[in-house]
């Protein structure tokens, strides 16, 4: 397996997830200017991902702040945060980090400089191994909702490759297959940066779990011929009524689902969980180059000096979503009472 987020000391060392499938390259980065970098540029992508990669970066950033006292070192961690708060707006994961990375400062802060810099390093560590265990306590609630022979269509990637292991919506298949079941995945392309395409078809092939690859305009077709049984998708952030925000064109699939009667889940640890905001309206959607519609693989393919739009993200409403699957069980409708519940309990909500 690979891995997609490592720590390596004095780096921190990622997948380099613009280049695959074709190349499988890892890039170390040496200080916190490099990490953030690296998430702007989607190195590193995926909402846990970042999350995990920026606490990362605020621990490599302090150690290498050079700061003589606590004074100092504050000064430094609050420009780190800064810096990792501006690579993307819309997962939420990586709000949640950054505030986490925040609080176990003051915590340490007694203990004098040394205590924060260490103790930070070892929190930003502990979360990366607790994304993988998290994902697998998702996968093992998830399974349950996956029939034997299941036909599952997933959206973007939410892999292994978008966490720190194991996945959050392939996590919840992996954990299918490894409970015995057979499934095939059905993987939509994704444009306009082909995360279904390039990532989540790479995974699942190199874990020989069947996967078909389609174009993201071909997901009602075989929806209206009978072909595809549930849908499962990760989430950048989930509002506390239940509005599911994930990769553009999330919301095309769910409104496709329920008029074929097709269920429809989203598969995201609480940190996703976004319970200070009412709705999905209020879920900054990141627009990103515009590059990224007008060319494919440095091609232009549409012409020059036309209006382009590319939000990353949308907003898939509550009505439309079966269950949310958290690593704290199932949640369900209405989700502004569940939620709450589930994000503080180990029981199904
Ligand atoms: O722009 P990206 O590739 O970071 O978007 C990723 C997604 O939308 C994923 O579906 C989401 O982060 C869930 S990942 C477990």
């Amino acid at each position: 397996m690979f891995d997609t987020i490592r720590w390596d000391g004095d780096a921190v060392v990622l997948i380099d997830q613009r280049y695959l499938p074709v190349k499988e390259d890892y890039l170390a980065c040496r200080d916190a200017g490099a990490v953030a970098s690296a998430i702007t540029d989607m190195v590193v992508r995926g909402a846990p991902a970042i999350g995990v990669t920026a606490a990362l970066g605020i621990a490599l950033g302090l150690k290498q702040s050079g700061a003589k006292d606590l004074e100092s070192l504050r000064e430094r961690m609050e420009e780190v945060c800064a810096l990792m708060a501006g690579t993307r707006p819309t997962a939420v994961n990586l709000f949640w980090a950054i505030d986490r990375m925040k609080r176990r400062f003051e915590e340490l802060s007694e203990g004098g400089l040394e205590a924060v810099v260490e103790g930070l390093e070892r929190e930003a560590v502990a979360m990366r191994a607790e994304d993988i265990d998290i994902n697998r306590r998702m996968g093992a609630h998830g399974a349950a909702l996956v029939p034997d022979g299941a036909r599952i269509l997933t959206h973007c990637n939410a892999g292994a490759l978008a966490t720190a292991g194991y996945g959050t919506a392939l996590g919840m298949m992996r954990a299918a297959v490894e409970a015995g079941k057979k499934i095939e995945v059905i993987a939509d392309e994704t444009r306009p940066f082909l995360q279904g395409a390039r990532l989540t078809a790479w995974e699942l092939e190199r874990d020989n779990i069947p996967v078909t690859l389609i174009t993201d305009n071909m997901a009602g077709h075989f929806m209206a011929r009978g072909e595809i049984d549930l849908v499962i998708t990760g989430s950048d952030r989930i509002a506390s009524n239940g509005d599911v925000c994930n990769k553009i064109g999330t919301y095309s699939v769910a409104v496709l689902a329920k008029e074929h009667g097709i269920p429809f889940y989203a598969v995201a640890p609480v940190s996703t969980f976004d319970l200070s905001i009412a709705s999905g309206k209020e879920i900054p959607i990141e627009e990103r180059p515009l590059e990224e519609v007008s060319h494919f693989q440095g091609v232009r393919v549409a012409p020059e000096g036309i209006t382009i739009r590319n939000p990353a993200f949308d907003v898939t409403p509550n009505a439309m979503v079966t269950a949310i699957i958290c690593e704290n069980g199932i949640a369900r409708a209405p989700y502004s009472e569940t939620l709450r519940r589930i994000a503080k309990s180990e029981q199904a909500a």
